[in-house]
């Protein structure tokens, strides 16, 4: 999934403000900056910059309201879903969109953790999956909290795993394998609106 693209599908069109949530090094953020929006990252581990703040969602300070907002795989690692959210809502303006990018670990199926450890080069199945990620939060948790502060606009399920630590070609073939029903879907891309 090209997170650009998908922004630049869901976003107001610039000059708005956008919030990105969890920005990791920055790129969506500078990316969206570069078009035009006034944007405004929020993470720990944000680079230095004037669009960075380099702090939680659930500690940032006053900002003017802002458009919209963009949380590519960050949700799955706040401490508290219900106090972020409700953070993420007080940010927006009413009607805001909210797009989210991310992925249900919980959702993983033998086959589906087979092929990803295999694609990777490594030996591991379900078990160890459930180990490597029990500490994050699952999907119906991540949707349940979207759903207490924000009216759903659109939801898709798509490929996920071949992002991480991605090799050539596996992005076809996770598509593929999804459509045959040979491993699951556990990616998802869910817009709602303040
Ligand atoms: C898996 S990375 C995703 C980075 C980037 N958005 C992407 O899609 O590649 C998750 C990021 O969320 C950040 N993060 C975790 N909890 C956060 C919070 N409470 N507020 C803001 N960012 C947070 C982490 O520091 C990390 O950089």
């Amino acid at each position: 999934m090209d997170l650009h693209a998908l922004a630049l599908r869901e976003l107001p069109r610039p000059p708005a403000r956008v919030l990105e949530v969890g920005c990791g090094s920055g790129e969506l953020a500078r990316a969206l900056a570069a078009d035009g929006y006034d944007v405004v990252a929020v993470d720990p581990k944000a680079p230095a910059g004037a669009i960075f703040r380099q702090t939680t969602l659930e500690a940032l300070g006053d900002e003017e309201p802002f458009d919209a907002a963009v949380a590519s795989l960050a949700l799955h690692h706040v401490d508290d879903l219900g106090v972020a959210l409700a953070k993420l809502h007080s940010l927006l303006r009413p009607g805001a969109p909210l797009v989210v990018r991310e992925f249900g670990w919980d959702l993983v199926d033998e086959p589906t953790a087979r092929w990803d450890y295999e694609r990777r080069g490594r030996a591991g199945g379900l078990a160890e999956w459930q180990a490597e990620h029990e500490d994050l939060h699952r999907f119906a948790a991540m949707r349940a909290a979207l759903d207490a502060h924000f009216q759903e606009r659109s939801f898709e399920w798509g490929p996920y795993l071949s992002e991480y630590e991605p090799r050539e070609g596996q992005a076809d073939e996770e598509r593929r394998l999804i459509e045959s029903g040979a491993i699951r879907a556990v990616g998802f891309i869910y817009v709602g609106v303040a």
